[in-house]
């Protein structure tokens, strides 16, 4: 028989009233500030939901960038589409991995919707960028780090890498917002941004489910390694992409207080205990 969890039922309420806006999106469970994580199952029906619940955008929109918006993003939004655009291979090969030791079969299945979810972002920048006349990028130094890093150990220190990432771009797309004219890509860095901050709240689960059976001093080793790593990235985000920060409102000193925010978050929301027993099988 099938079973429907809470959050399953909440989303079905929600698709059949075609209720959907940014009042409701808060009431979703992802940002629920409780004290447990949810299942894969839950995230599985999560990421359903939102496929079927995306932000129109208007991309019959006919502003052309200036050419001092173009100069300030146009660089910058190559590197982040290449980033959006991994097929996940090594992602998912190392979550095959976990779910054969931890039984965790449906957390494949969610994670495919993940990455669905970012291929999503690479394909509406790649429009964006088309309709503006910015080439794609073929290769970009921090996206190739980015990847080789991911590619380097387990799903704990892959999801640790992408997280870093994602809490660098939950501050980007605010900055890429403002720093055009363009309704286009305001709206589109409004979705990618509501993606994003569900996407903080999966992968620190995940790795809170992953460290759940950790010593404090093994944890707090953890996160002082994970600390060092984002310091770093944190000035070569700043250092790359500058100038869309800029021109979105942001100097280097709000940019980095925003970015330690998100971090501290996401640590709470990886302490949260796990609602299965999977995670203590590992
Ligand atoms: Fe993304
Ligand atoms: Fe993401």
């Amino acid at each position: 028989m099938k079973t429907t969890t809470k959050f399953g039922q909440k989303a079905q309420d929600l698709i059949s009233h075609k209720l959907f806006d940014n009042s409701l999106i808060e009431e979703m469970p992802a940002t629920d500030k409780h004290n447990f994580s949810k299942t894969s199952t839950e995230w599985l029906e999560y990421f359903r939901f939102n496929r079927e619940n995306l932000l129109p955008i208007p991309w019959e929109a006919s502003y052309r960038l200036s050419d001092i918006e173009k100069t300030n993003i146009s660089n910058s939004i190559r590197s982040f589409q290449l980033g959006e655009s991994s097929e996940g291979t090594n992602l998912l090969k190392a979550a095959r991995a976990y779910a054969a030791i931890s039984g965790d079969s449906v957390y494949v299945e969610t994670l495919k919707l993940f990455i669905a979810e970012e291929q999503r972002h690479a394909a509406d920048l790649a429009r964006f960028m088309k309709q503006q006349e910015i080439p794609l990028a073929q290769r970009h130094w921090t996206d190739t780090i980015f990847r080789k890093l991911r590619k380097l150990a387990n799903l704990e220190f892959a999801i640790a890498v992408l997280l870093t990432a994602e809490l660098m771009a939950l501050v980007y797309y605010k900055a890429l917002a403002d720093a055009t004219r363009s309704a286009v890509l305001k709206q589109l860095c409004q979705q990618i941004l509501r993606d994003e901050n569900q996407h903080i709240y999966f992968q620190s689960e995940q790795l809170g489910k992953i460290r759940y059976r950790r010593s404090t001093w093994q944890l707090y080793c953890t996160d002082l390694l994970h600390r060092l790593f984002f310091n770093a990235t944190l000035l070569v985000v700043w250092l790359d992409h500058y100038k869309v920060f800029r021109a979105g409102g942001y100097s280097f000193s709000r940019f980095s207080q925003e970015v330690w925010i998100e971090f501290d978050n996401a640590i709470q929301t990886m302490h949260r205990k796990p609602q299965n027993t999977q995670s203590q099988k590992l």
